[in-house]
């Protein structure tokens, strides 16, 4: 990653941090000197990128818990702040297309009321919970907040209409939160496009790729950390916006 900020002080709880952007976004807080709690489902990925992160020296501790369940979220942040001894950082990055292959908007019986359900909950509920748990520590620490969510949400074809909506939905969340917590908090969001993850819903091999856009890769974590760290640790007089990060993939 080029970007290097002096983050010694600093504590930052990223969601889905375990794989993919989120990872990515870890390693490069770490990498800058900040305390980071790392959350993702429980398991053995979360407790295997622990491991081997605290093996290398790094400050780093375990926030397992599952956004899209009220209780679960609440708790995880709580003891997140507890564990870190504040919060100057939110990422709130963890997400689900629910479908391993990409649903057409008109395969309606696809679109169950459960799929529906589920991704509302945890792609837009989620970063909602984990917002209001924690509000008052960054408020505390005039810190800030950045969402992951997707070009999908301008109409970029992702995975299917209803993750699509719940990514629309949370561009104009973080305008709404950007308001609500200023001048206390920034609130910020990136959308990226292609990304060199381990997600969940495989799209057909060009896309994959990245040969589609005009820089001609897909973008790795790092690409997407870079910019989740500079709407964090810098971009001081920037807030209520969406940075899309998609190689031109958009235009
Ligand atoms: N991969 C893409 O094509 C793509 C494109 C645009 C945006 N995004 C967004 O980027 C973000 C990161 O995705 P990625 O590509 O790094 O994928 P990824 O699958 O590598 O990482 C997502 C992580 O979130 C975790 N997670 C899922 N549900 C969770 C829950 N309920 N609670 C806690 N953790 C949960 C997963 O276990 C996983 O570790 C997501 O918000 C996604 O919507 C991805």
């Amino acid at each position: 990653m080029q970007a290097n900020y002096d983050l010694q002080q600093k504590k930052v709880l990223v969601t889905g941090g375990a794989s993919g952007i989120g990872l990515g976004t870890v390693e490069a807080f770490l990498q800058c000197g900040a305390q980071v709690a790392v959350n993702d489902l429980a398991g053995p990925k979360l407790d295997q990128t622990i491991e081997r992160l605290q093996d290398q020296g790094y400050s780093v501790t375990s926030a397992p818990g599952d956004v899209g369940n009220a209780q679960s979220a609440q708790d995880m942040v709580d003891n997140a702040i507890l564990q870190l001894g504040g919060l100057d950082y939110l990422v709130n990055n963890a997400a689900t297309p629910g479908t391993p292959k990409p649903i057409a908007a008109d395969d309606f019986e696809q679109q169950t009321e459960a799929f529906w359900q589920q991704l509302i909950s945890v792609n837009l509920i989620g970063p909602y919970r984990c917002i209001k748990a924690a509000a008052g520590a960054l408020r505390n620490a005039k810190g800030a907040i950045v969402n992951t969510t997707s070009i999908a949400a301008f109409g970029g074809g992702g995975s299917s209409a209803v993750y699509s909506a719940t990514k629309a939905g949370l561009v104009i969340l973080t305008k709404e939160w950007a308001r609500a917590l200023a001048p206390s908090v920034r609130v910020n969001a990136i959308a990226p496009g292609i990304v060199d993850s381990d997600w969940q819903c495989k799209f057909d091999q060009a896309t994959e790729g990245g040969e589609t856009c005009p820089l001609g890769r897909k973008g790795s974590p790092e690409d997407y950390a870079e910019s989740i760290l500079f709407l964090c640790a810098s971009a001081g007089y920037i807030t209520g916006q969406t940075l899309i990060v998609d190689g031109g993939l958009s235009i």
